[in-house]
Parts: C-alpha cells; sequence; structure tokens
C-alpha cells in the first residue's frame, strides 16, 4: 500500500491541501498521514476545524513575531523523526511558504520523493514576493511531481528545464474549496453593517509590505473613505502583530473602517463574493475573485499570477499611496472600467483539481 504524507503549517496551504486530504483519504489502497508544522497557530486550526481534518502529527512551531530562520530549523529538526517514523513514499507539499521550501528540504536530505502542489508560478524577482519566489523555486529543484495550475505555470517549468513528464496542469485546488464554501443565502453582522454601502474588503499582511509600503497602502485608503461617505472597509486583519500595529496606527478608530479578527473560511469566501471591490497583497484571493467576478487591486509591484491580470479580473497598483488612491477612486466613480474588471472567469480551474492530482498519484478510480 501506498505511504503519501502531506505537510503544511500556514492558513493559505491549509484551506488548499484540505480537498486533497479529503480526496485522497476517499481513496482505497493507500495510507494518508497528515504533518502540520503549526507555522500559524489559530488561522491553521481555523481551517482544519472547517475542513474536519484533524493532523496526525503537529511541530507546534509558531512563535510570536518569529524570524524566517526560527522557522526553518525549528521545522527541519523537527521533521526528521517524523519521516523516520513514518517512512513516506512520497510527500506532499504546496505552493511557497518556509514550510514548504524546509519540508522538500527535509524530504530531500532523507531522499523522500516530493510532489509540489501549485508548481510553477514565478515573478522571477528572487525578492518579490520574499521569501516565497525562493522558496517555491528551490521546491521545483527537487519534487518529483509538479502540479502546476495552470499551463502558464507548467511552461514556466518547461524552460527551467524540469522533466515534461513529471508536470501536469490540474488547475488550482484553492478553487475545489472555494465551490465548497460558497452559499446563496447568507450573512453575517459584518455584511449586514456594511449593507448599502460600497463594501471595500481589505487584506495585506507581506513581509516585503511591513512598514512604510503597509502604511502608504493604509494611507491611500484612509483618504477613500474621508472623502467617500458611501465606502465601507472590512478588514480582517492577519494575527502578525507588525500588521495589526501599523493598521492601528494609521486607521485609528475611523468608524467606516472595521478592523475585525481573521475570519473563518466560509465567512470569507462568502463575504467575499459580496464586496464591491478587493484591496490585497494575498496570493490566494487574487485566484478566488476571478472566479466570483470580483474586481481586485493588487497591493504588490508584481505577481506569480498573471491569469488573473489577462482575464482583467486583476489590476496591479502597487504599494505607493497616490496610485493606490487613485486607482480605487477610478473604480468608484468610472462604471465601465468597474463593470469591465467585474466579469468571472476560471483560469483557476473548475474545482476538480483534487481530483486530477489524486488520479495521477493512484490511478483512476
Ligand atoms: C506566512 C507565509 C506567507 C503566506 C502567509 C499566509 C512564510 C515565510 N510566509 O506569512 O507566504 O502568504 O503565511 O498568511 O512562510 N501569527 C499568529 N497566529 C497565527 C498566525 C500568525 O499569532 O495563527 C503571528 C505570529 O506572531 C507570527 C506572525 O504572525 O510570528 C507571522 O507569521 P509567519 O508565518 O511568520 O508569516 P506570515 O506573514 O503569516
Ligand atoms: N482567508 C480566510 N480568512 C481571512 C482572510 C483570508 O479564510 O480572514 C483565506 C482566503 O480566502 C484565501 C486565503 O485565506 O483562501 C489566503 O490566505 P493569505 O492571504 O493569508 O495567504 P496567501 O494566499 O497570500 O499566501
Amino acid at each position: 500500500m501506498k505511504n503519501i504524507m502531506i505537510v503544511f503549517g500556514t492558513r493559505p496551504e491549509a484551506i488548499k491541501m484540505c480537498p486533497l486530504i479529503k480526496e485522497l483519504k476517499g481513496r482505497k489502497n493507500v495510507r494518508i498521514s497528515v504533518c502540520v508544522t503549526g507555522q500559524h497557530r489559530k488561522m491553521l486550526d481555523q481551517v482544519l476545524k472547517a475542513f474536519e481534518v484533524i493532523p496526525d502529527y503537529d511541530l507546534s512551531i509558531m512563535q510570536e513575531k518569529q524570524t524566517l530562520f526560527e522557522i526553518t530549523t525549528n521545522i527541519l529538526n523537527k521533521m526528521k523523526a517524523i519521516l523516520e517514523q513514518e517512512h513516506p513514499d512520497l510527500v506532499l507539499v504546496h505552493g511557497d511558504t518556509t514550510t514548504t521550501f524546509t519540508a522538500a528540504l527535509a524530504c530531500f536530505y532523507l531522499q523522500i520523493p516530493i510532489g509540489h502542489v501549485e508548481a510553477g508560478l514565478r515573478t522571477y524577482d528572487i525578492n518579490a514576493p520574499y521569501p516565497e519566489e525562493y522558496n517555491r523555486q528551490a521546491v521545483s529543484i527537487v519534487a518529483s511531481y509538479h502540479f502546476a495550475p495552470t499551463e502558464r505555470a507548467k511552461q514556466n517549468l518547461i524552460r527551467e528545464g524540469k522533466a515534461a513528464e513529471k508536470i501536469y496542469v490540474t488547475g488550482n485546488t484553492g478553487i475545489d474549496a472555494l465551490k465548497t464554501t460558497i452559499r446563496e443565502d447568507y450573512n453575517h453582522e459584518e455584511l449586514s453593517w456594511a449593507s448599502g454601502s460600497k463594501m471595500i474588503l481589505l487584506t495585506a499582511h507581506r513581509r516585503e509590505n511591513i512598514g512604510e509600503p503597509m502604511q502608504q497602502i493604509f494611507r491611500a485608503i484612509k483618504r477613500i473613505i474621508e472623502e467617500n461617505p458611501e465606502v465601507k472597509v472590512i478588514y480582517p486583519i492577519h494575527l502578525n502583530p507588525l500588521v495589526r500595529q501599523i493598521a492601528r496606527s494609521v486607521f485609528g478608530d475611523e468608524e467606516r473602517i472595521h478592523l475585525i479578527e481573521p475570519l473563518e473560511v466560509l465567512d470569507f469566501h462568502n463575504i467575499l463574493a459580496r464586496a464591491y471591490l478587493v484591496l490585497t497583497d494575498s496570493g490566494g484571493i487574487q485566484e478566488e475573485a476571478p472566479s466570483l467576478g470580483k474586481p481586485v487591486l493588487v497591493l504588490r509591484d508584481t505577481t506569480e499570477r498573471p491569469e488573473g491580470i489577462a482575464a482583467g479580473t486583476l489590476c496591479l497598483v502597487g504599494t505607493k499611496e497616490e496610485n493606490i488612491y487613485r486607482s480605487i477612486r477610478k473604480l468608484l466613480n468610472d462604471e465601465d472600467t468597474y463593470e469591465e474588471m467585474c466579469k468571472a472567469s476560471n483560469p483557476y480551474g473548475d474545482g476538480f483539481a483534487s481530483k486530477r492530482i489524486a488520479d495521477i498519484l493512484l490511478g483512476d478510480e
């Protein structure tokens, strides 16, 4: 019987790996074990609870204001014993976090084959996003299976010389998750609060934006709020204390900006589906919004998700106050531009990525 271990540690990896865990656990003749690093704690546990996944191993490594050194060394030191005990035939990792990179490194040291889910995303700027671009490129060097969400991601890997027969275009498992969470009939106290307004959903957490870029992002949004009484902002704020500090210092107690705790994934998706506009530096939200037809201003200078830009739903606006301010104002005032960005498309798949990955690993059922 094949023995597959799935390793992840942060909120977005969990959202995108839980549908795959469910799919694999439904298959015969395979043992599936789940190892979480606990790089995130509360934000990870929220997702595990929502998808009813109970890990077999939990490295519990999270520390407040953790450094990349701490995350890497703590995971590396703890993974060895678990991998030696479990002896998996294959380890599946996801995307580009430090959990992903370190788990892949541990497997490489022990010569355990790796399957990389969400492979081939690239900006080719090694410092943006930081350290994710390095993480995903490093995992691609050692992976035996590359599960690329799109044809473009596959082409990146081919250009880098990865063996074509080991690259599979599957769609993104994040869309599998999204297909299970959206409800026609849904309400939430934040939606009631925002009812009748143009509701902007904001998220911002990237390491490279912490400091001056994040202050500029927040100042632009504050100006918009001050000048447009019809606008309200919901910001489910990441638990990183550095992010919280900047948000509180810029937004203060502005009444039409709600700084709330991280939302459960079902709530987040349903609020996203009802937003007027999304402002984010997140990766996963850039994939979810096009399939919901929600315009996104991406608070970054570059993106590894050009498919959403090509589809017209995403627009890169960088992190400079004036540019962000003008871009939001345009979408509030120019109906044609707004409508142009509202067209739903599915560049990241049809919701069956997990099934495809399971078929590739275990054969069709
Ligand atoms: C990590 C990933 C990033 C991903 C993001 C998703 C790395 C280097 N970065 O960034 O790619 O986009 O997750 O959200 O892997 N914290 C809590 N509780 C939690 C989660 C975080 O208190 O449940 C706080 C802790 O103080 C922690 C800090 O947030 O030290 C930062 O967490 P960390 O995982 O280092 O970085 P993220 O910015 O979340
Ligand atoms: N998300 C969530 N609750 C929130 C904010 C985001 O469940 O309060 C989900 C969102 O739908 C997406 C994922 O978290 O699936 C994105 O995670 P994040 O932005 O933290 O990381 P990234 O995708 O940038 O790595």
